[in-house]
């Protein structure tokens, strides 16, 4: 039998048809409180997207060891082969507000969420090794260029080319991004990446510097402009499609999980700067170990309350694990859950999606809106004589070396440390076919730009990274340019 139809306190609800009325054909009355709850309640059914990312998908499942890493890190969950813990993973978009269409060129989010017995652990990652930029100040005019133009109200070819212009690091991620890999034909046939160096620490004391890669099991899978375009129109939601489907089919979604490990006094020589994150580590210098395989098994029951109102933090690491100087990273530690306070609220880690699920929070942490968990009438202070939660005094991450004066600098030199080197190395990578498409979207883009100068100072970067890459760009972006012009 249907339960009862209440308000929001509970008491039974008459008529959820009809709206009471001073009379047949009469006004409306304000004593319906059905009427007036559902409308008010309504209005504000909608929360802040977020500010980059806000298109996306989650589901839960879980992590398994499947090799023993303790000898790089002390982290619980991780220490034993066999050990699962319960995650849930969002995939999302970068530049389309909530809404916007999943087959479009964009880099994908890979954002998990460890429920770990030590606390949540965060991997705010995306399906690409390396990133546009290499500090966090530049953050959000790169955005701003990517997003819509205050004036004309959408995304503009100029704007994003003419903020590349000025940003060579960028060149990198942006072969990465045209190329085939730059429109994944669903969530579950692409991989995953931390993109950052981050630290791991052994119960020795022993420290690396580490890069997490997800390999899909799946295989990876792209389409191409045309297939994009054509699916974008067809079914905004595709990739959302894919997911919640394949999982309701009992497909679940797998990827083998590899960590690179380099020994923290090996970064200063480095021919890269190992924090910098437009550069990937060749596998040659540091291979790939496996880690363990992250399985997904369950579709969100409700959309909003765990899709949207999931909040990761890339400072929400565990003991054993820890940031690396990485400016980027370092910006984004703080970045998050500003973010969620401003678009969930300050008590937004005691929603049950963000709630530590192994273990309980136990802090002097109080009040503010909307709480849940309010403390009880334990004390809110510490130190205190009741027996309160104390600190454990064992640190979490080990220390890193610092020297130097305070000051605007940018990143630390090392020995193969340009903008164009990688870019190129990733160009020769490709196949045949796969350099012509990378030209084709490539010269589609910047072949749409209106303005001589951004087009003029973009060119060289390609021919920087790749003799051939730059001169077969360049005749293809001036054969669309002299067609435009005729
Ligand atoms: C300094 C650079 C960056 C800043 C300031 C920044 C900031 C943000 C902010 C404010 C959000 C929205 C968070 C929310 O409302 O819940 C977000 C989302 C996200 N960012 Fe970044 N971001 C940066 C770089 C990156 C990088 C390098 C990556 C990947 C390697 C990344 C991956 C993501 C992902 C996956 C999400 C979506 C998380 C989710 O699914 O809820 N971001 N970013």
């Amino acid at each position: 039998m249907s339960k009862i139809l209440t308000t929001e306190s509970g008491a039974p609800v008459a008529d959820n048809q009809n709206s009471a009325q001073a009379g047949i054909g009469g006004p409306l009355l304000i004593q319906d409180q059905q009427l007036i709850e559902k409308l008010a309640r309504f209005n504000r059914e909608r929360i802040p997207e977020r500010i980059v990312h806000a298109r996306g998908s989650g589901a839960h499942g879980y992590f398994e060891v499947t090799d023993d890493v303790t000898p790089f890190t002390r982290a619980a969950f991780l220490n034993t082969v066999g050990k699962r813990t319960d995650v849930f993973l969002r995939f999302s978009t970068v530049a389309g507000n909530l809404g916007a269409a999943d087959a479009v060129r964009d880099p994908r989010g890979f954002a998990l969420k460890f429920y770990t017995e030590d606390g949540n652990y965060d991997l705010v990652g995306n399906n690409t090794p390396v990133f546009f930029i290499k500090d966090p100040i530049k953050f959000p005019d790169f955005i701003h260029s990517q997003k819509r133009d205050p004036f004309t109200g959408m995304g503009e070819a100029d704007n994003v080319w003419d903020y590349w212009s000025y940003s060579p690091e960028s060149l990198h991620q942006i072969t990465w991004l045209f190329g085939d890999r730059g429109i994944p034909a669903s969530y579950r046939h692409m991989n995953g990446y931390g993109s950052h160096t981050y630290q791991w620490v052994a119960e020795d004391g022993s420290a690396y510097w580490v890069k997490y890669h997800f390999k899909t099991n799946q295989g990876i899978r792209s389409l191409d402009a045309q297939q994009a375009a054509e699916l974008a129109g067809q079914d905004p939601d595709s990739h959302q499609r894919d997911l919640h489907q394949a999982i309701e089919r009992g497909i679940f979604p797998s990827w083998t999980v590899y960590v690179q490990l380099m020994p923290v006094n090996e970064a200063a020589d480095y021919r890269f700067n190992p924090f910098d994150l437009t550069k990937v580590w060749p596998h040659a210098d540091y291979p790939l170990q496996r880690v363990g395989r992250l399985v997904l098994n369950r579709n969100p029951e409700n959309v909003f309350a765990e899709v949207e109102q999931a909040a990761f933090s890339p400072n929400n690491f565990v003991p054993g694990i820890g940031p690396s100087p990485d400016k980027m990273l370092q910006g984004r530690l703080f970045a998050y859950a500003d973010a969620h306070r401003y678009r969930l609220g300050v008590n937004h880690t005691q929603l049950a999606i963000n709630a530590p699920k192994a273990t309980e929070a136990n802090n002097y942490g109080r009040d503010g809106y909307s709480a849940v968990n309010a403390g009880g009438r334990a004390k809110n202070y510490e130190p205190n004589s009741y027996d309160g939660p104390r600190q454990t005094d064992a640190a979490l991450a080990a220390p890193t070396a610092v020297a130097g004066w305070t000051g605007t600098h940018s990143a630390a030199q090392h020995a193969k440390d340009d903008d164009f080197f990688q870019a190129g190395e990733l160009f020769r990578l490709m196949s045949d076919a796969e350099q012509e498409r990378l030209i084709a979207n490539l010269a589609g883009s910047i072949g749409s730009v209106t303005r001589d100068d951004v087009v003029e100072r973009v060119l060289p970067f390609f021919h920087a990274a790749d003799a051939d890459y730059g001169k077969r760009l360049e005749a293809a972006v001036k054969a669309i340019r002299n067609n435009d012009e005729s």
